[in-house]
């Protein structure tokens, strides 16, 4: 009998908590409400999105379970448990997030595809394990390599799950090898999650938990380690999790123009006020991230978490009207805010066609410049 097995139905699936917004049933794919994200800095468990591509692996027996961990080394080693758990332990404080996460407000723009996700599919997690960097130690791969002897560069992740985008084979993923070698970089074979061993959801029993990289490189239920030269061949790594321009569709799309996507961008949290005299309520709020040309609607509210409506009787005609919304921002840019009231009056762009001279009404944009610094990592 196998240590790992991933089975080819979903008969054998975990219990999860019915508090969860399940966007796809086989396979699980769910987020927690809003709500219960921003509650508490560290995400239970119970509450940090499951994203699956295929049934979840069983551990049969975990004496048997080991890692692989061949390729272009010297040594190829086989490690169980106990040898990873023999290892200095590790405790990083992570965000995982989905490069879908919001894909469905990105959906409602002009259609996309893949699983729809509200703002959720994304966690903070005290996760414990291994460093790869120890672990690559043990075959010979010295700290800070970018290179092996043998012309390895990357370091593959093989799980054990079957995925239909893989034709039912295994789900994986590579990051580069001078990631994998900086101690600094944190990258975990994680076995505890918030101070608890794993669940079966999120990679029971070993992980990967490549810090500040989109989830998808964080690959679950590990089976194997490759040293390879180029960077994985898998569907996720090529033909998916990579970001082209608005122009690209299904008909013209190139996948290997594209280098897979890897660090996930600055997110911020938009928030602030907008008010209209007369008791008119606010119809909207808009942010733009990019100086104005493109804007987002923003969630709005006057009683914490309860959706607000204009001119409704539940709301404060008199009151202002507070507002907030995650954006990504990837580099140095301008963030906008401007709202419309219940008359369609919005607030107009520059502050120059509204200028008197005794500096009243200054109903303009309201403006913030950003400094997104540079880090190589
Ligand atoms: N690893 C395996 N083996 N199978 C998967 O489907 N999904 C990836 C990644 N690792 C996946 C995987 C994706 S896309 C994300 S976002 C994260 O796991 C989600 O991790 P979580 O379910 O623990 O939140």
């Amino acid at each position: 009998m196998p240590g790992l097995t991933g089975p080819s139905d979903y008969s054998q699936e975990p219990p999860r908590h019915p508090f969860l917004k399940i966007n796809s049933k086989q396979p699980f794919n769910a987020e927690p409400p809003r709500s219960a994200l921003v509650s508490s800095y560290v995400t239970p468990v119970d509450f940090f999105y499951k994203r699956n591509h295929g049934p979840i692996p069983v551990v049969d027996d975990i004496e048997r379970y080991s890692v692989s961990i061949s390729g272009l080394i010297d040594n190829p080693i086989e490690l169980f448990m106990k040898d990873i758990w023999k290892l200095p332990k590790y405790v990083v404080t992570a965000t995982l997030q989905c490069a879908g996460n919001r894909r469905t407000a990105m959906s409602n723009v002009k259609k996309v595809r893949g699983v729809g996700w509200d703002v959720s599919a994304i966690g903070n997690a005290v996760w414990g394990g291994a460093k790869l960097a120890d672990v690559l130690e043990l075959v010979g791969i010295s700290n800070f390599t970018g290179t092996t002897n043998s012309g390895g560069k990357h370091v593959e992740f093989i799980s054990i799950d079957k995925c239909k985008e893989e034709n039912g084979g295994p789900y994986k993923a590579s990051i580069p090898l001078s990631q994998a070698t900086n101690p600094e970089a944190d990258v975990l074979l994680a076995y505890d999650m918030n101070g608890e061993p794993l669940n079966r959801d999120h990679g029971y029993p070993l992980r990967v938990v490549v810090p500040g990289v989109i989830g998808a490189r964080s690959v679950k239920w590990l089976d194997s380690i490759n040293i390879i030269a180029e960077e994985c061949q898998g569907f996720f790594m090529q033909k998916d999790y990579k970001m082209f321009a608005p122009s690209v569709n299904w008909d013209n799309i190139n996948w290997s123009t594209r280098k897979p996507q890897m660090d996930f961008p600055v997110q911020v949290k938009v928030s602030g006020y907008a008010a209209s005299g007369g008791g008119r309520g606010i119809e909207r709020i808009d942010v733009s991230v990019d100086g104005g040309k493109t804007w987002v609607e923003t969630f709005r509210h006057q009683k914490t978490g309860v959706p607000y409506i204009a001119d409704d009787m539940s709301s404060d005609k008199w009151a202002w009207v507070l507002f907030e919304v995650i954006v990504d921002v990837s580099r140095s840019t301008e963030i906008v805010a401007k709202a419309v009231d219940s008359a369609a009056n919005v607030q107009p762009e520059n502050v120059l066609e509204i200028w008197n001279l005794r500096g009243i009404l200054n109903t303009s944009w309201h403006r913030v410049k950003v400094q997104v610094g540079h880090s190589n990592m």
